[in-house]
This record gives structure tokens, C-alpha cells and sequence, in this order.
């Protein structure tokens, strides 16, 4: 990645939103720009929105003003995208593939967004960052671009790239800090443990807990082999060894079991 440009109606809010932590240090690396639409748009007012042309209620950015705009923003090495609803979902691997083009360019669209047209002859494709309809495509490319951006070797740690949420397919375990008692609730055992190899095994049943409570469609494409390795020898001894791990254990044998079941 060396390069991220963003076409929006508010390009404040994407400059203003870069300005913090980690992204505002990729910065130093990648080189982000925002345009405002507005410098493309028509006559003295430079009109950039228009009616719909089907009956009913929606404004649409004019076609015209984001194709000029575009034209003057992409190279050869462009990848347009177009926040949208309708857009295919963004997910960690999404943001890992976008990380390795060279140059992004984000269109936030405004009101009921593009004219299909300009879609079809300047968008490689449209991305969602949920079931749900923002105001605007601008949070939504935020969204991207923190996500993009972290998957950049050069801006996290690779093994905290490779540590995160989704990467390995799970939710997160639990984190926790020093005191190692807060408000009458101690850290977990295996953590005051120091053995690497438990607190390793032990984290891995949490994250498989966690995700079978909130998001089981994740664990049907976990590969099965993953769970089997660890379920091996060593988990029964834990459940042996400590009561609170067993509520998460029956979870994850029901992981298994559901897995093996198709
Ligand atoms: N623009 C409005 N809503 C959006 C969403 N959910 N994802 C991406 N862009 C959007």
C-alpha cells in the first residue's frame, strides 16, 4: 500500500478522523488525501447533487461531477471502491487483500448514492461495513482505511496483525491488567499460572466459547483439525484441574460434536 485517496462530500471528516494513534503513524508511511467533491461540481453553486429520475423522493451525486472528479484522481494503479450497503461484506480478509494494492481510492457517496452508470464504468466494487444505512459512505471508509491499514506490515506488529480477532477465524479471549484483584474479582488462575502452554490451551477455549456464543456462524468454517489438535491430550487434564474451565469445555465439545456432524 502506498497510497489511499478519499472522493467525499465532507473530506474534513476523514482528515480529522487520521489524526490519532496508530493511523495517524501510518500516515507517515502511506500517503492519505481527501478531495472534496464539491471542486468538481457544476455552475456557480458547483451543484454536485440532482433528482432521481425514477418517481419519488432520493437525490443522487450527478453522474458527470464524480466521473470528472475520477478521472483526475486515478492512475493505472487505482483500485476504486464505493462504500455502499449493498456492498459485499468487509472482513478481515477483504482488508488484508485491499492492504496489498498500491493505490485505493474510496468514493463516500451521499443521499441514495451513485448513478449506476458511473458504478459500472469507474467502480472495481462496492463495499458494506454492515447491515445497516449510514448518512454517509464517510464513516464507512474510515472504517476501511483503519482496517487496511492495520493489516500494513509496516504500521502493527505482524504478530499482533496475526494475533487479532478474525485473523485466526475466532473472537478474541478475555484481556486483563494489573491489580490482580479489582473490585473483589481476581485474574483467572491459569493466568497466575505461568506455564505458556496452559495459558495458551486455556485461551484458545475461551476464544472458541466466546465465539460459540455470539457468533456460531464463524465456527463453521473453523477447520476442525484446529480444534482437534489442542482437544487432544492436554484439555483433559484441565478440566480435571479446574471448575471453571468446564462450562467452556462443554461448549467446546459441542463445537466438536456440531463439526463432526456437518
Ligand atoms: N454507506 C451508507 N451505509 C453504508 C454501509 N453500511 N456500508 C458502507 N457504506 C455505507
Amino acid at each position: 500500500m502506498e497510497k489511499i485517496t478519499v472522493l467525499s462530500l465532507f473530506p474534513q471528516m476523514i482528515t480529522d478522523a487520521l489524526s490519532y494513534g496508530i493511523v495517524k503513524r501510518a500516515k507517515g508511511i502511506i500517503s492519505i488525501n481527501s478531495h472534496n467533491l464539491r471542486d468538481w461540481g457544476e455552475g456557480t453553486y458547483q451543484k454536485v447533487d440532482d433528482l432521481s429520475v425514477a418517481p419519488g423522493p432520493g437525490m443522487l451525486l450527478k453522474a458527470n461531477v464524480v466521473a470528472n472528479a475520477l478521472k483526475d484522481l486515478i492512475d493505472d494503479e487505482a483500485h476504486v471502491i464505493h462504500m455502499s450497503p449493498r456492498g459485499t461484506p468487509l472482513t478481515s480478509q477483504k482488508a488484508l487483500e485491499l492492504s496489498q494494492k498500491k493505490h485505493l481510492v474510496i468514493v463516500a457517496s451521499r443521499y441514495e448514492g451513485l448513478d449506476q452508470r458511473v458504478i459500472d464504468n469507474y467502480i472495481d466494487e462496492e463495499i458494506s461495513i454492515g447491515d445497516y444505512v449510514l448518512s454517509g459512505g464517510e464513516l464507512a471508509s474510515l472504517v476501511l482505511i483503519d482496517s487496511v491499514l492495520r493489516m500494513t506490515g509496516d504500521i502493527l506488529r505482524p504478530d499482533a496483525v496475526e494475533d487479532e480477532s478474525f485473523q485466526k477465524g475466532l473472537l478474541e479471549y478475555p484481556h486483563y491488567t494489573k491489580p490482580l484483584e479489582f473490585e473483589n474479582k481476581m485474574i483467572p488462575e491459569y493466568l497466575k499460572s505461568g506455564n505458556h502452554k496452559l495459558i495458551n490451551e486455556t485461551r484458545f477455549i475461551e476464544q472458541l466459547y466466546i465465539t460459540w456464543l455470539r457468533r456460531p456462524d464463524l465456527l463453521r468454517d473453523y477447520p476442525l483439525c484446529k480444534v482437534e489438535t489442542t482437544h487432544k491430550n492436554p484439555l483433559t487434564k484441565i478440566k480435571k484441574q479446574n471448575d471453571l474451565l468446564k462450562k467452556r469445555l462443554l461448549a467446546f465439545e459441542k463445537v466438536i460434536q456440531e463439526k463432526r456432524d456437518g
